[in-house]
């Protein structure tokens, strides 16, 4: 049996469906919708830290790009999702959160063709405590990864720059590298150049220029953060495929995610990178990365004694 939460329980999230607000714990959506059986749905998620949204405007632009791609029109506006998004931060008191917002295609009518054209869209919203990717443990020391065996699906047919719920190549790669003692995996395209990772893009340094992939990924918020980093420390930033035998060799390799920010690697399959530790360039953007953000950049800070909407 489950418990039914109090109207007073934000504690532990608080969450928008289609237009009602509620406890986390009591969040559903009708199991038959196509969001759920389809993984018709598309997403984004935005980080509140230090009291404050990280890159608001951006993820909610994002995300409206992504509706739009899959022909979504719930009845929300941007606004109005900034709106609920910062009601419900507001409603859970949380300082650190994690707060997504997902447009999900319900199921056509009855009288209605099968068909997603004719399945009407929705927004459902939620923030809950925030969610680290890798333990700061595992930032400090650098996390361990692999290449998968698995290739990323092609972005012919699932659009890597919608952020989707198609997870099943990420899924399984995460699986090989769960097998195979590793804490992730990054995954490479048809060609063999890197792509992304489950939940977060790529960089390889090498000779002192951190270089991101052109195309096969999201076009991640965070790894915006990481290009405007380099720009401000003088840091050489390049976008240009990887190949494998780069990858391999490279000096240094980052992770870059909202749940986790700037996230050092430092074991790649067999090697160990450096001295098993970040290298230099990847522990000076992870450092100036939450220094800034202590100091306020790109953000949007919640009235918490504002009263809820
Ligand atoms: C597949 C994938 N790539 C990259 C990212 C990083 O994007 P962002 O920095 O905007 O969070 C994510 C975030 O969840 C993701 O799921």
């Amino acid at each position: 049996m489950s418990e039914t939460p109090t109207e007073t329980d934000w504690s532990a999230g608080a969450a928008y469906v289609d237009g009602q607000v509620m406890p986390i714990k009591a969040a559903r959506i009708p199991i038959t919708d196509w969001g759920y059986r389809r993984s018709d749905v598309t997403y984004d998620v935005v980080g509140v830290y230090f009291g404050a949204f990280f890159r608001l405007d951006d993820h909610v632009r994002r995300f409206r790009r992504s509706m739009d791609k899959l022909r979504m029109k719930p009845e929300e506006s941007d606004e109005d999702i900034k709106r609920i998004l910062t009601d419900l931060v507001r409603r859970t008191g949380l300082r650190e959160a994690y707060v997504a917002m997902d447009c999900v295609r319900g199921k056509p009518a009855p009288h209605l063709p099968y068909h997603p054209a004719f399945g009407r869209a929705y927004l459902v919203c939620f923030a809950i405590p925030w969610v680290w990717l890798f333990s700061k443990e595992q930032q400090a020391r650098g996390v361990h990864a692999m290449i998968a065996k698995t290739p990323r699906i092609p972005p012919e047919s699932v659009d890597p720059t919608v952020k989707n719920f198609h997870w099943g190549d990420l899924t399984r790669a995460l699986f090989e590298a769960h097998d195979a003692g590793f804490e992730t995996a990054l995954l490479l395209d048809q060609e063999g150049n890197l792509t992304e990772g489950p939940g977060y893009n790529a960089f390889a340094i090498i000779n002192g220029t951190v270089v991101s992939p052109p195309r096969g990924a999201l076009e991640g918020i965070t790894r915006l953060s990481v290009k405007e980093l380099c720009e401000e420390l003088g840091i050489p930033f390049e976008t240009r495929p990887i190949p494998r035998a780069e990858l391999e060799e490279a000096d240094e390799i980052l992770l870059s995610t909202t749940a986790g920010g700037v996230m050092p690697v430092s074991r790649l399959g067999s090697r160990i990178l450096g001295n098993d530790r970040p290298g230099p360039i990847s522990a000076k953007l992870r450092e100036t990365f939450w220094e800034k953000r202590r100091q306020g950049w790109h953000a949007t800070p919640v009235d918490y004694d504002a009263p809820t909407t």
